[in-house]
C-alpha cells in the first residue's frame, strides 16, 4: 500500500476534473487526479455543442449567465492548452443555426427566438430558404431558421487528449484507481482511499466524478450532491468526400416536435445527438434511440442517407434537479464540488476549472460560482 501526498486530489478525470487539475497545476498546486479510465466517459461521448443561446431554457437566467460565461472562457483556454501541448482543443467558432421543419416546430422557434431576443442573446430570424442558403443540404421542407453567431463547439475527444498532455505536461500526477471513498478526519476531508488500498492525502478533495458524484462514500448522505445520471445517445457518422462539407455551421432542428442537433467537426464527422432518458446507470444503445436520432436528422438533411454510420454510444449526462452544476464547498470541510453539469459540461469546463482553481487560491468561491453552491437544494452543513 502506497501512501500519496498531495496538495489537492481531483476525484474524476473527465473534462472537468482534468481541466480543473490543469488550472491549479498552472497556479503551482501539487495535484493528484485519481480515475480508473481518463476522459472515458461522458467527456468521450458529449456531441461538445457550446450552445448557452439555442439550449437556453425559461427561467434559468443564473444559469445562463455562468453558460455565457462559459462559452467566452473557451477562445483563451483553448490557445493556452494549444500553446502548451501543440495539440488541437478542438474549438470551432461556427455559429449555430436553429431550424424548423413544420408550421408547430417554426412557431415554437419564433417564440424561443423571442424569449432569446428578450434576454439581449444575439439572434437573426430567417426564412427557410435564407437558412438553406447557409446550409444548402437542408430539406426544401425547412420553413425557417433562427441564426446565433455565437454558439459554437468543441470536438470533445481531442479537448480530453489535449489535456490528459497538459496535465502530464504540469506536473499532476494521474492515478487510474477508483476512488473506494473520501477520508475525514471529524468534520474534514482530509484525503481519499482507492481500490487497491492505496491513499491520497491532501489538503482539499475535489468532488468531479460527474454523474457518479452523489455516490461517493466517506461523505455523510445528507451533504451528497443531488446528482442523477441522464443518459444520452449520440451517433457519430462520416460524410464522404462528394458530400462535404454536409454542414458548415452547428445546426440544432425541430422536426415534428422532436429535437435533433447534429454538430460538424473538420475532418468530415457529423456527430447527431442526444436522446434523454432516465435509465439509470444504463449506457446501452438502444435501437428506437438511433431510430429515432436518424429519423429526425434526416427529416432536415435528407443527405444523411449517403453518410457512413461509424459509431453508436450512450453516455450519462450529470443531471440536478434546477439543470445547474454545484459549484464549490460541500459543507464539508476542504471538499469542494465541481459536478452537476448536464448538459452543459463541455461548455462549462474552462470557467468551472477557473472557479475552482480561484477557490482553491483564495479560499472563497468568486461570486459567478456563488448561485451554484450545493446548499441551494438545502443538504445541510454548509
Ligand atoms: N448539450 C447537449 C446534450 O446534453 O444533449
Amino acid at each position: 500500500m502506497t501512501e500519496h501526498t498531495s496538495d489537492v486530489v481531483v476525484v474524476g478525470a473527465g473534462l472537468i476534473g482534468l481541466a480543473t487539475a490543469w488550472r491549479l497545476a498552472a497556479d503551482g498546486i501539487q495535484v493528484t487526479v485519481c480515475d480508473p479510465t481518463p476522459g472515458a466517459q461522458t467527456s468521450q461521448v458529449a456531441a461538445g455543442m457550446l450552445a448557452p443561446v439555442t439550449e437556453v431554457e425559461y427561467g434559468e437566467d443564473d444559469l445562463l449567465a455562468l453558460n455565457l460565461a462559459g462559452v467566452n472562457a473557451w477562445p483563451a483556454f483553448a490557445a493556452e492548452l494549444e500553446e502548451l501541448t501543440g495539440l488541437s482543443a478542438g474549438l470551432h467558432q461556427t455559429g449555430t443555426l436553429s431550424v424548423a421543419y413544420d408550421v408547430d416546430d417554426a412557431a415554437a422557434l419564433r417564440r424561443l427566438a423571442d424569449y432569446q431576443r428578450r434576454l439581449g442573446l444575439e439572434v437573426e430570424e430567417l426564412s427557410g430558404r435564407d437558412a438553406r442558403r447557409r446550409e444548402p443540404l437542408l430539406a426544401t421542407g425547412v420553413s425557417g431558421g433562427v441564426w446565433v453567431p455565437n454558439d459554437h463547439s468543441v470536438d470533445n475527444r481531442q479537448a480530453v487528449a489535449a489535456l490528459l498532455r497538459a496535465i502530464d505536461l504540469s506536473g499532476v500526477q494521474l492515478i487510474r484507481q477508483h476512488v473506494a471513498r473520501v477520508i475525514t478526519s471529524g468534520t474534514t476531508a482530509v484525503g481519499v482511499l482507492l481500490d487497491n488500498g492505496d491513499t491520497v492525502h491532501a489538503g482539499t478533495v475535489i468532488g468531479a466524478a460527474g454523474p457518479w458524484s452523489s455516490q461517493l462514500e466517506g461523505v455523510p448522505e445528507e451533504l451528497r450532491p443531488p446528482v442523477r445520471p441522464v443518459k444520452g445517445e449520440v451517433l457519430r457518422l462520416r460524410v464522404p468526400e462528394a458530400y462535404r462539407p454536409a454542414l458548415r455551421h452547428t445546426v440544432r432542428a425541430t422536426a415534428r416536435g422532436f429535437s435533433v442537433y447534429l454538430v460538424p467537426r473538420p475532418g468530415g464527422e457529423l456527430v447527431v445527438g442526444a436522446t434523454t432518458s432516465e435509465l439509470g446507470y444504463d449506457t446501452r444503445v438502444l435501437a428506437g434511440g438511433v431510430f429515432s436520432l436518424l429519423r429526425d436528422a434526416r427529416t432536415v438533411l435528407p443527405v444523411m442517407d449517403e453518410l457512413e454510420l461509424v459509431e453508436t454510444i450512450a453516455g450519462l449526462r450529470p443531471a440536478t434537479p434546477d439543470n445547474a452544476p454545484i459549484l464549490g464547498p460541500s459543507g464539508l470541510d476542504r471538499l469542494l464540488w465541481a459536478t452537476g453539469h448536464y448538459r452543459n459540461g463541455v461548455l462549462l469546463t474552462p470557467i468551472t476549472a477557473q472557479i475552482l482553481a480561484d477557490t482553491v487560491r483564495t479560499g472563497d468561491l468568486p461570486d459567478l460560482g456563488k448561485p451554484f453552491l450545493g446548499s441551494r437544494f438545502g443538504q445541510s452543513g454548509h
